[in-house]
């Protein structure tokens, strides 16, 4: 498994570039794993807390740290699928046992979950778009930080990052919403590539 190497402190020297053959390859060849297809090991709590802290060296306007991490380890995360099992039950009271047990199931599909939320906090300079920005980079950053690392990874909302009462149990507060759920495991699967949308076509020169 790569090392983490240890992260800068406060104006320490730093390079300006990292010719990396590797990074390349990896952004080039990078997918997500399907949380349906992950399976044990995910990344252990040391590994966990290296994720967050690479994902918070994205580029922040302001400075501010427009996000926070909710960890959903262990049983953690069947208590966290009875919340979405609940949340269900209130939307679609009709909805039957097998359909609730599958958003019951919801996060144990997967060894490790992050719950990285945009967190807008008022700032003169720093405009709310700017700030949901970051919060995305942050889940970006997280999925090639756990590909890098070994670890299969899938960045899904789902209903649940949006509905009321799941953002109750997350402690939402006025400025915070779900930017999203980063699952993480070991994927159970082979990957191939997926159609995309072509870049040529949305290219001009100015
Ligand atoms: C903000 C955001 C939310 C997403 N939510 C879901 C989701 O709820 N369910 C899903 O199957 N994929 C979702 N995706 C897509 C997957 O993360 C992923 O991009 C896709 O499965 C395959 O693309 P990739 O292999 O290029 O990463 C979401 C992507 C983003 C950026």
């Amino acid at each position: 498994m790569p090392n983490l190497p240890d992260l800068p402190r406060d104006n320490d020297p730093l390079p300006a570039t990292h010719p990396s053959d590797e990074t390349l390859k990896l952004l080039a060849l990078r997918r997500s794993t399907l949380a349906r297809d992950m399976c044990e090991p995910g990344p252990s709590t040391d590994e966990i807390n290296g994720l967050i802290r690479l994902a918070a060296r994205v580029p922040d306007h302001g400075k501010l740290g427009p996000w926070r991490f909710v960890i959903f380890e262990g049983d953690a995360r069947a208590r966290f699928g009875e919340v979405i099992a609940q949340a269900f039950q209130k939307a679609e009271p009709g909805a039957d046992e097998e359909r609730i047990q599958f958003e019951r199931d919801r996060l144990t599909r997967a060894p490790k979950v992050i719950c990285v939320i945009s967190k807008v906090i008022p700032h003169p300079k720093a405009p709310e778009w700017e700030q949901i920005l970051c919060a995305g980079a942050a889940c970006q950053t997280m999925l090639i930080a756990a590909n890098a690392m070994g670890y299969a990874a899938q960045w899904i909302t789902e209903w649940y990052a949006y509905d009321a009462n799941v953002g109750a149990a997350l402690d939402l507060e006025g400025g915070e919403r779900v930017a999203g759920f980063i699952y993480l495991g070991t994927a159970n699967s082979e990957l191939t590539e997926r159609r995309r949308a072509d870049p040529v076509t949305r290219i001009s020169r100015y």
